[in-house]
């Protein structure tokens, strides 16, 4: 023990709940301007990244702070490839995950747990972030398919990593509409901040543990329905309320009855949330040619009398449209099921945990924040027969 550790809690310090508001690392990775709306992702205004990058390109450029040139993307496209495939142990465990019905969310947590079963040991950060990366759609998806009493499907070489992640979900080629519109959300949630799965993760590098622990316990921390669950929930909302045709009752009833609305608020954006614009003009562009625009239509009247009620409700409390609203109508729209939106989350949110984790190597200081003691002092001990 040391004499700071001596010294725990006895100072009064600068105690905030949750953190909210401690600078707790310096990133080049993404940049949050809650007043203005704005989310910069390795360099890039959020739209003009999702616009124009495919989810290998996104990656590159959070692992490597540039954008590749078309050898270095082939080649990352290349070693993603190599690393889709899960151990036989590992299926295993996806398997007896969804036999039981226990969340998708558990599925990925053992399968990044166990990937490095049966390959090449040594520490090797750049390594295990892709392999990491590489395998979180494919346990995803074969926990689907054994949920569904299917058999996984083997990966199709000659797909990307999304359009691979659809097809391994239904074994069918995905168009390009619903591949753009996966990519887009993907890049969209990349990264975030310090987060709470993302700080966890590069808590636990910091430890100079490896990059496999550190998405592990990323993972963990995103299963949390506070961090990453909201959009479940939004897409049950929106079936009812395309079914009776009435947002406004429904919005009304639930904010009368002291209920959140799922898909608005945020903690840090005061306006509406960048990625939420990005996300309903992709689904937008999504639904435009499907049968069911419709689905788009109800989403856009709901968010309308949403955000007009939520002003009415709490004019000193702006409430605003947050990125699991259209995530829910894009990510229903392109065919992934409701039950694994959370880890479609973590399809994206791997690039950030992986790439963040390398940046805190790279200037490493063990995460080690205080605590201030607020237990008892000086008790005198009650043999047990006393007690
Ligand atoms: N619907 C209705 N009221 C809401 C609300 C919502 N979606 N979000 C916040 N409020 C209200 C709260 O009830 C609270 O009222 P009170 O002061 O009377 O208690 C007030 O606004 C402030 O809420 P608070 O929890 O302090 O705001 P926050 O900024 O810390 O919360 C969220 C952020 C995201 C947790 C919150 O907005 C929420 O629960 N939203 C719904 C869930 C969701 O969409 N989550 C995904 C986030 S990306």
């Amino acid at each position: 023990m040391t004499d700071r550790d001596a010294d725990e809690g006895r100072e009064a310090g600068d105690y905030r709940p949750g953190l909210e508001g401690v600078i707790a690392a310096e990133t080049r990775l993404s940049r949050i301007d809650g007043e203005a709306g704005e989310l910069v992702i390795g360099g890039f205004p959020v739209p003009e990244l999702a616009a124009n990058a495919t989810f290998e390109e996104t990656l590159y450029l959070l692992w490597n702070d540039r954008l590749p040139t078309g050898p270095e993307l082939d080649s990352l496209r290349e070693r993603l490839r190599r690393n889709r495939r899960l151990p036989a142990e590992t299926l295993a465990v996806v398997r007896e995950v969804a036999d039981r019905g226990d969340p998708a969310m558990d599925a990925l947590r053992a399968a990044v747990a166990s990937a490095n079963v049966g390959r090449e040991g040594g520490e090797d950060p750049e390594r295990d972030a892709i392999r990491a990366t590489a395998i979180v759609p494919t346990a995803a998806a074969a926990y689907w398919r054994y949920r569904r009493g299917e058999t996984p499907v083997a990966p199709r070489e000659d797909l990307g990593h999304a359009a691979n992640y659809l097809y391994a979900l239904t074994g069918e080629e995905p168009t390009d509409a619903a591949v753009r519109g996966l990519e887009t959300y993907l890049n969209c949630v990349v990264d975030h901040g310090l987060n709470a799965s993302t700080f966890v993760a590069r808590s636990v590098v910091s430890t100079e543990s490896d990059l496999l622990s550190a998405v592990t316990a990323g993972v963990g921390a995103l299963k949390g329905p506070l961090h990453g669950g909201a959009p479940g929930p939004v897409l049950d909302m929106l079936r009812v309320v395309h079914d009776s045709g009435d947002p406004e009752t429904w919005v009304r009833d639930r904010l009368d009855s002291g209920e959140r609305l799922m898909g608005f608020g945020h903690r840090v954006y005061r306006v509406r949330d960048p990625r939420a614009s990005v996300l309903s003009a992709a689904a937008e562009r999504f639904y435009e040619g499907e049968e069911d625009r419709g689905f788009f239509e109800t989403a856009v009247a709901f968010e309308d009398v949403a955000r007009e009620l939520l002003a009415e409700h709490r004019p000193d409390h702006r409430l605003d449209t947050n990125v699991e609203f259209y995530t829910a109508v894009l990510l229903a729209g392109v065919g992934v099921p409701r039950d694994l939106f959370t880890a479609t989350f973590a399809v994206g949110r791997v690039g950030g945990w992986t790439a963040h984790c390398m940046e805190q190597l790279e200037n490493n200081r063990i995460v080690r924040p205080r605590a201030r003691y607020v237990g008892s002092e000086g008790r005198t001990w009650t043999p047990l027969g006393e007690r």
